[in-house]
């Protein structure tokens, strides 16, 4: 399938390399940091919409190739927070294309269904003019249940951004008394992040050479494989996302054994705080102490307080998803929460 219908055909080289790296892992997911554009345009004596646009175009490229090897999930940075500080004009033409290109989005809905391609937007979508935000929305409702081919847009997007916004999210959680401060964990705190619905980062590739992640799926890529590309965005071809899933596939053990360490860390502290949650309860109830204990053992009280707080998890996140579900539904009827221009 083509994300977009009228996409090129691919090579015989291209299928067959395709068909061999297939025999290799793949990731599921990767995370693209598409930069470049205004270089490419100086170098090639375009105005920096153009540049832009070829991106745009590239990225439509790329996701094609992505699927064709199996790679269903892609996370763009399209428009960091920072970019909001850009020339006015570079601003504005960059919320144009975006505004274009969520409004033929949504005329293409058949298209978008009949594939189950899903569109989240990942960021604080309320810094962005009242239009898009609702385009968007409109986007990301339609599409929302659909698994199939999914693609991330980071827009008004930064990592540390996030990482506050889910510690905002966090602290109203405890002082609404729906969960406790030993629930917060690793894992709780990333289920309260933008990019919480996205799978496990494998692959995150950086074009133009530079060689930082610039405030990008910072908390997501602690166990992922990084490849820096050294041609500009619009200049990436199959070749380059063939030589970075080569890259992964090297390193891809030393990634699992990386992952499955920081799993067993984490299982193993979250059993430690459950443990001295049940023995301050138990201290707390002093005298009852002695008279629990010959009832039941700590061991199942730890037992019984890990089920209780679990609940107390899904209560909070069921919350959670019911106030971005609300957020997004007001702003598709039109009611947007608030916004900055
Ligand atoms: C980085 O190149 C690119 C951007 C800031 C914008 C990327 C956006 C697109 C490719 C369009 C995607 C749009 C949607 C709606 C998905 P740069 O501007 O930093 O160029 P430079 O590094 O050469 O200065
Ligand atoms: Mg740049």
């Amino acid at each position: 399938m083509s994300w977009f219908p009228e996409r090129q055909q691919h090579s015989w080289l291209q299928r067959t390399c395709g068909s061999i790296l297939k025999a290799g892992p793949i990731p599921k997911h990767v995370g693209i940091i598409m930069d470049g554009n205004r270089r490419f345009a100086s170098k090639n004596s375009m105005d920096r919409a153009e540049g832009h646009l070829r991106g745009f175009d590239k990225l439509a490229d790329t996701l094609d190739w992505c699927l064709n090897l199996g790679i269903t999930e892609v996370t763009v940075y399209a428009f960091s927070i920072e970019n909001f500080k850009r020339s006015k004009d570079e601003v504005s033409c960059l919320m144009e294309l975006a505004r274009q290109k969520f409004e033929r989005l949504m005329q293409e809905k058949d298209m978008l269904q009949k594939h189950g391609v899903c569109i989240r937007v990942l960021g604080d979508i309320k810094l962005l003019p009242l239009d898009i935000q609702q385009n968007i929305a409109e986007a990301v409702n339609f599409t929302k249940n659909n698994k199939r081919a999914i693609l991330n847009v980071c827009f008004a997007y930064t990592a540390r951004d996030d990482m506050c916004h889910a510690m905002r999210e966090l602290a109203s959680g405890v002082s609404q008394g729906l969960i406790r401060e030993s629930d917060i964990s690793e894992d709780l705190l990333q289920k309260c992040m933008y990019t919480s619905s996205c799978k496990q980062l494998d692959l995150l590739i950086r074009t133009s050479g530079e060689v930082r992640l610039s405030d990008f799926l910072l908390w997501e890529s602690a166990f992922s494989c990084l490849a820096f590309v050294k041609v500009l965005w619009p200049e990436f071809s199959v070749w380059h996302l063939y030589a970075a899933i080569l890259h992964y596939q090297r390193n891809h053990q030393a990634l699992q054994n990386a992952r499955q360490s920081s799993k067993l860390e984490q299982d193993q502290l979250t059993r430690e705080s459950d443990y001295r949650s049940v023995m301050e309860e138990l201290d707390k109830q002093a005298d009852e102490k002695d008279k629990l204990q010959e009832r039941i053992s700590v061991q199942d009280r730890v037992q019984q307080y890990a089920t209780l707080r679990q609940a107390r998890i899904n209560t909070f996140l069921n919350q959670l998803e019911a106030e971005r579900t609300n957020m997004l539904e007001n702003m598709v009827s039109k009611r947007p929460v608030s916004c900055a221009s």
